[in-house]
């Protein structure tokens, strides 16, 4: 798939870089082409390209946005038209003070993302635990993949973040409609909670056994 990347820190980084191993044309939408986490992403992987926003955005069918959550106000919608019919991927996660859900916990982020771009099909995807876990897919010992639980509205779209994530070493897990992001959201500050305030390992992962 042509995927481009809206933030390429953390997150967007290493999913950037494992999507475009995995095969796929990874372009980082970039406003500067400058700045420290494109330097860093393409210092990590060279054969990650480098757009415009606009242009990088037109030319993909799958964005993935991975900015701070409050940066969302600003740099989508100048790029809303753009986005529409298109696969959106949210990897942002609002929180607040405290690490409590930034919206108060009375809508998801997803929902307030799809807001701002109403003819996106949005999905929320790879923010269940930290970006640590997003590097590598590889846990020594266990034979279950970490899962990757997603939600949104379109099924064709979670079908295509779906291979996304099978391609990243993870087992999605649909779990329904873009009202389950705000689970989703409380579901990463669990893990924050667990991992950067009770100290459990940031190695720690989810995964999901079925029978
Ligand atoms: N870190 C985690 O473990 C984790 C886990 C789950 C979800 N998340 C969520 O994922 C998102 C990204 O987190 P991160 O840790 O990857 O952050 P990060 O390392 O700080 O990277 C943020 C990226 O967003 C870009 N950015 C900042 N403001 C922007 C704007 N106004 N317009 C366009 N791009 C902008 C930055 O570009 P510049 O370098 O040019 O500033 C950078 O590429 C956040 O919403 C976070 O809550 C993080």
């Amino acid at each position: 798939m042509d995927i481009a990347f809206i933030g390429h820190g953390q997150v967007g980084g290493a999913l950037a870089d494992g999507l475009q191993r995995a095969g796929h044309t990874v372009t980082l939408a970039a406003g500067d082409p400058t700045s420290p986490s494109v330097v860093k992403a393409l210092a990590r992987n060279p054969a990650l390209q480098v757009r415009a926003v606009a242009e990088a955005v037109a030319g993909a069918q799958v964005i993935v946005v991975a900015t701070p959550f409050a940066a969302l106000e600003a740099a989508i919608p100048p790029i809303a038209s753009l986005l529409a019919g298109k696969v959106l991927v949210d990897c942002t996660n609002p929180v607040g003070p405290g690490m409590s859900h930034g919206l108060g916990s009375k809508r998801s982020g997803s929902e307030y993302l799809h807001e701002l771009a109403p003819g996106a099909r949005v999905v929320k995807a790879f923010t269940i635990y930290g970006f640590e876990n997003l590097e590598s897919s590889a846990y020594p010992g266990h034979d279950v993949l970490p899962a990757m639980l997603i939600a949104g509205d379109d099924a064709a779209a979670k079908a295509d973040v779906s291979v996304l994530c099978r391609d990243l070493g993870r087992d999605p897990v649909d779990t329904g409609k873009i009202d389950q992001a705000l689970h989703l959201e409380h579901m990463t500050l669990l893990w924050e909670k667990m991992v950067r305030r009770e100290r459990h390992p940031a190695g720690l992962v989810w995964a999901a056994l079925r029978r």
